[in-house]
């Protein structure tokens, strides 16, 4: 039996073909049930619809409060029967209640190697602070801005001549194999979140 998972996602949607890609060629064994973005004009939701993969916009500009928004998003996730969500590149934070619907159950990526660098353009802060090695993390999302139990990170270098756009490109080869990668393990592995970071047995 195939997972049903859900990705969020805000703009191109590049880890999103990378999760979609794994479960195609049966290394994942999850299917996608819905993709949902709060940016109705984000590249990620047209390649969903290209892929005749179901999809829903809720900009949440036009919503009164985060808690509006959300309940659409939760309606949509229950009608679609989603057991896992993907973040992927969803640039807004869940709020508690949100999280609670799906205890354990919604990853996100990002792109440092956490706890350094959360928040917006993770690789531009580790150019400016000159840092040796980043790299990419895949977690467990709770109600903190990038901040839940770690599931795997990998780690690349960064060169002297880097900008925040060529260490983007050399984190982003490794986002696309981390995620499939800890989505595949959560599925078909025994583990258990204990503190800062998930155990598999
Ligand atoms: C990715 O680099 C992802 O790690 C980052 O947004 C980008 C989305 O790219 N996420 C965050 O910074 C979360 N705090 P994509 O749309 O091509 O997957």
């Amino acid at each position: 039996m195939s997972v049903k998972v859900a990705i969020l996602l805000s703009g191109r949607g590049s880890n999103f073909l990378a999760l979609h890609g794994a479960m195609e060629r049966g290394e994942v064994p999850a299917e996608i049930a819905l993709v949902v973005s709060n940016v109705g004009e984000a590249a990620g939701l047209a390649k969903a619809r290209s892929l005749r993969l179901p999809t829903v916009s809720y900009p949440h500009r036009l919503e009164t409060s985060r808690s509006a928004h959300e309940a659409k998003v939760l309606k949509a996730l229950r009608n679609a029967k989603v057991e896992w969500i993907c973040l992927a590149g969803y640039m807004r934070l869940l709020s508690s209640a949100f999280v609670a619907e799906f205890p354990e159950r919604i990853l996100n990526i990002h792109p440092s190697l956490l706890p350094a660098f959360p928040g917006l353009d993770a690789q531009a802060q580790a150019v400016e602070w000159g840092v040796r090695v980043t790299g990419c993390t895949v977690h467990l999302v709770d109600d903190k801005l990038d901040h839940g139990p770690i599931v795997a990170q990998r780690a690349v270098p960064v060169h002297d001549d880097d900008n925040a756009l060529s260490l983007s490109a050399r984190i982003l080869t490794e986002e696309h194999k981390a995620y499939p990668e800890a989505l595949k393990r959560l599925l078909t592995e025994r583990w258990r979140a204990q503190g800062r970071r998930v155990v598999f047995a």
